[in-house]
């Protein structure tokens, strides 16, 4: 296979990887939104009048009193006094001026199906649906749950939502019904959004019948909302459920959205923390907007007229909030949208998609690529990927290899990658390379973004110019979470309490080389990475000890090539029973029941007793050296240093058995 200079693609991949640095193409930097490195010392300045300056952008109904109020740190207050709605950013100020019939999403259903959706057309759905929600009762501050496939209507439901100031609750598809019980019993949900079934990869699911299993736990739950999705018979509870078509045509085609005040909740967005019970994230409405809508038109180097951008992430998760649905539509973007999964019909499908519609900015996670890479460039090639100007990674360390192959196979060596750092927390992207100013570092986030202060300090809070250590941000930032919904301690004890109440820790561990690039290692607490999602040990290891045949479980996060990370966990049985394959089989299923298949183990190890420390605690730091065969740290501190020689034997046993 040639590359785009006509030499053999793992040749060139192999010449690049020994290459540093990559400029910005000298085409992209002289066309580019943002080529003048003085933006980094312009917003050092002033930061917040920097922010202030982005805010300016979007449509505000009344203009803020004070940029930035620290006075309670860490409950940072942005744009105090100004008033908007996010679903007039997003729609009615682009109709307004004269853009209705602009196309906000190609929509490509798993079988093939195609639906354009106008600004025009979203925007009559969601005053509709908002009216719908408001006669069952909605009001401003009500948490309305969403658990939906990638279909248009997502995003009718979210916008529904921010109009009448209602904050969402989005739970990813993929996770199993009793997740969703959890957050919507946690987030105090008094709607749902759901489907009847969801389509993957040539089957239906049937969503509704699943999500009736739990309902009558939540009675706080008064209306629910169906969406006809996979034509299948879902069964309805009269009073309580309604169709999404017919909720729509019985609706008011007319609402004006709510002037919402700039810190009005609008939404709150559950992720794994160290402890089983996930934190709501809560972000507001004025400054993730801001930071939303100016990273997505910065980083992407977003012309809209021109532009057509595909995200692949789903929108269940933080990437598809502000890079799918709030960021590309604020600034008035087209965008592709696949209901499917990459592999589905065929191993081609992203590309063929890229084809077809003229997709010039591309981002995705590098677990995904390196899916890719080792299904072949021969699907890439399939296809004219000549359009592609941009392509983004988000969610993981990205290895130098899958990052050169992304470079050469998809970007045709022609287009900037960006690295972007953040999380579900910080709202938007927080360390990126500008694609027309910065030179890249395969493997490097490079350098935070103009006003961002991030640092990496050793354990007791000194910065590491040139070092490895954990990661900090000094600075508040407009996007970022603005407590744990309904639990301020936690959220203060999770984030402003390790190096005192203004300084936010990450959770990251990350080095910082000479030229001032950050290169972010991965988590330092109880979360596991795997394929850019995050989901926590303790989520796991309660999963599992719900299970009958199971004491006690410890879940570690393992290197794996192709996810990043995966889930080994040491399972400890009832009595003194055995396990065996078919046991394995049923407690992989059991997690997936209960969180998901995303939290399937790839790897269970019976133990006869776990590591602990002499109060009890099980060190995880033990287990991962034993799963990944490295040396053992420092057993001292252990109660009984012996279950480390017995568990150790039993995973080399089984990788000679692998090996055989
Ligand atoms: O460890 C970092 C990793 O993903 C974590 C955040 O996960 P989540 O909240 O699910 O958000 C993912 C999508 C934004 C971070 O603490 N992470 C995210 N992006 C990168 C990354 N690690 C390295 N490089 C990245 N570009």
């Amino acid at each position: 296979m040639q590359a785009s200079d006509g030499t053999d693609v793992d040749a060139r991949i192999a010449e690049l990887l020994d290459q540093e640095t990559f400029a910005p193409p000298e085409e992209f930097a002289a066309n580019a939104l943002l080529s003048d490195p003085g933006v980094y010392a312009e917003a050092e300045r002033d930061p917040a009048g920097w922010w202030a300056r982005q805010a300016e952008d979007l449509d505000w109904f009344e203009r803020w009193d004070t940029v930035l109020d620290d006075s309670e740190a860490p409950f940072y207050k942005w744009f105090e006094g100004g008033k908007l709605n996010a679903s007039h950013n997003c729609l009615d100020r682009h109709v307004e001026a004269g853009r209705g019939d602009k196309v906000a999403f190609h929509w490509r259903g798993e079988e093939g199906e195609e639906r354009d959706v106008t600004y025009a057309e979203l925007l009559a759905d969601v005053k509709r649906l908002a009216n719908a929600l408001r006669d069952r009762g909605i009001e401003p501050g009500d948490v309305v749950g969403i658990y939906l496939p990638m279909i248009p209507e997502v995003v009718v439901a979210m916008l529904a939502c921010a109009r009448i100031g209602a904050p969402h609750n989005v739970v990813f598809g993929g996770f199993a019904p009793e997740s969703v019980r959890e957050r919507m019993e946690f987030s105090e949900a008094k709607a749902l959004i759901t489907v009847d079934g969801a389509r993957r990869k040539g089957k239906t699911a049937p969503v509704k019948a699943a999500v009736d299993g739990f309902l009558d736990s939540l009675p706080a739950i008064e209306t629910v909302v169906v969406v006809r999705n996979a034509g299948d018979e879902a069964p309805m509870t009269d009073g309580r459920d309604v169709f999404y078509d017919e909720a729509l045509a019985a609706a008011d085609p007319e609402c004006a959205a709510v002037a919402l005040d700039a810190e009005h909740p609008l939404f709150v967005l559950y992720t794994s923390g160290s402890t089983a019970k996930p934190k709501g994230i809560l972000h507001t409405t004025g400054g993730y907007l801001t930071g939303v809508a100016y990273t997505h038109r910065a980083l992407f180097d977003l012309q809209p007229d021109e532009d057509v951008y595909f995200c692949s992430a789903d929108v269940g998760w933080i990437t598809g909030h502000s890079y799918i649905v709030y960021g590309p539509l604020a600034n008035g973007a087209t965008s592709v949208m696949y209901e499917g999964a990459p592999d589905y019909p065929d191993k081609d499908i992203w590309w063929e998609l890229c084809e077809r519609y003229g997709v010039t900015l591309f981002y995705t996670a590098p677990t995904a690529i390196r899916a890719c890479m080792k299904w072949g460039v021969e699907y890439p090639r399939r296809h004219d990927l000549s359009k592609l100007r941009l392509l983004g990674t988000v969610g993981e360390p990205i290895n130098p290899k899958a990052w050169v192959w992304y470079h050469v196979v998809i970007g045709g060596e022609r287009c900037p990658i960006i690295d972007t750092w953040w999380q579900t927390e910080t709202g938007h992207v927080l360390i990126s390379p500008i694609p027309g100013i910065t030179a890249t570092k395969p493997g490097s986030a490079t350098r935070p973004l103009p006003g961002i202060d991030a640092a990496v300090v050793d354990r007791d809070g000194n910065e590491l110019e040139d070092g490895t250590g954990l990661l900090i941000l000094r600075r508040p930032w407009p996007g970022m979470l603005r407590t744990l919904y309904k639990d301020p301690e936690r959220f203060k004890e999770t984030y402003f309490s390790k190096f005192g109440p203004t300084t936010y820790f990450v959770g990251d561990a990350a080095r910082r080389d000479e030229d001032g690039c950050i290169w972010v290692i991965g988590r330092v607490d109880d979360v596991i990475n795997v394929s850019g999602h995050r989901l926590s040990t303790a989520e796991v290891e309660s999963a599992l000890v719900s299970h009958p045949r199971v004491a006690e479980a410890a879940a570690i996060g393992q290197a794996d090539d192709d996810t990043g990370q995966s889930i080994c966990v040491f399972v400890t049985l009832e009595g003194d029973q055995d396990g065996d394959d078919d046991l394995v089989a049923e407690l992989r299923e059991h997690v997936a029941t209960r969180i998901g298949k995303l939290a399937r183990p790839k790897r269970i190890v019976w133990a006869d007793d776990l590591p602990k420390t002499r109060s009890g605690k099980i060190m995880r730091r033990l287990l991962r050296d034993i799963a990944e065969g490295r040396e053992l740290g420092d057993v001292t501190t252990l109660r009984d240093p012996s279950v480390m020689a017995e568990l150790e034997s039993k995973v080399a046993s089984r990788r000679d058995d692998a090996d055989a």
